[in-house]
């Protein structure tokens, strides 16, 4: 079995880009907090009701609220597991230590310098259920505004606008130091430069993989 990896990365580093590459070619299961909180709020349910506002403000969900729908959608020791957008600070670190228990993990951690991304985020679209991730400038679908796998109509998220998306990189910038460290003292950081392509940042990952 491989060993389970979590993407760590400011808003738009490119962390869903690449776990959709690695489940492709590797079998992995995808976990996306933000894909399964969209979910929740997609379906209306309770939990969608109350994370809707925090969200659209670039605002983090509660650790608690995090945790549980986290847990609710694992299955461990029969999977490999990509966590993506999960931890975003040193609470849910060990958080994520303790649900991991005894199962081995790497860390990967998107290096890149958060005034680039604000054009990154802004020109992203996506399927409504964010599995399928496109850019207007770097990445555009062949027909315009659709879904080159799916054929479904892409969406722009709500806090993709300019002034939420400067708000996650505030969100990101105050919680991520500590939680680099806790990861350096574990032994499991692995730093990769997210600025290049999207293949070449793919290769470094396979080979921390490999
Ligand atoms: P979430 O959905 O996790 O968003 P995020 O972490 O802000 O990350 P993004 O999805 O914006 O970016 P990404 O790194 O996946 O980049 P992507 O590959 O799409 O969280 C949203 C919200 O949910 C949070 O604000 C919070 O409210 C809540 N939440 C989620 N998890 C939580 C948690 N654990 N605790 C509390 N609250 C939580 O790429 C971006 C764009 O760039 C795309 O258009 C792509 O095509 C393009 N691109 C990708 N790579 C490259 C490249 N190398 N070169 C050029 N363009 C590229």
């Amino acid at each position: 079995m491989r060993k389970n990896l979590v993407l760590v990365g400011a808003p738009g580093s490119g962390k869903g880009t690449q776990a959709a590459k690695l489940v492709s070619d590797l079998g992995y299961e995808h976990v996306s907090t933000g894909d399964l909180l969209r979910a929740e709020i997609a379906k209306g349910s309770e939990l969608g009701l109350k994370v809707k506002s925090v969200m659209d403000a670039g605002q983090l969900v509660s650790d608690d609220l995090v945790a549980e729908l986290l847990k609710a959608n694992l299955h461990l020791g029969s999977k490999n597991y990509i966590f993506d957008g999960y931890p975003r600070n040193l609470a849910q670190a060990k958080t994520l230590e303790s649900i991991l228990g005894g199962s081995e993990y790497q860390v990967v951690y998107f290096e890149i310098e958060t005034n680039s991304l604000v054009e990154r985020i802004t020109n992203r679209r996506v399927t409504p259920d964010g599995k399928h991730i496109y850019n207007l400038l770097t990445k555009p679908p062949k027909v315009p505004g659709i879904c080159d796998v799916t054929g479904e109509k892409l969406v722009q998220r709500k806090d993709d606008t300019e002034e939420v998306v400067r708000n996650r990189m505030k969100v990101f910038h105050d919680a991520i130091d500590p939680m680099l460290d806790y990861y350096k003292k574990l032994g499991k950081l692995n730093k990769v430069d997210a600025k290049g392509r999207v293949e070449e940042i793919y290769k470094i990952i396979r080979e921390l993989v490999d």
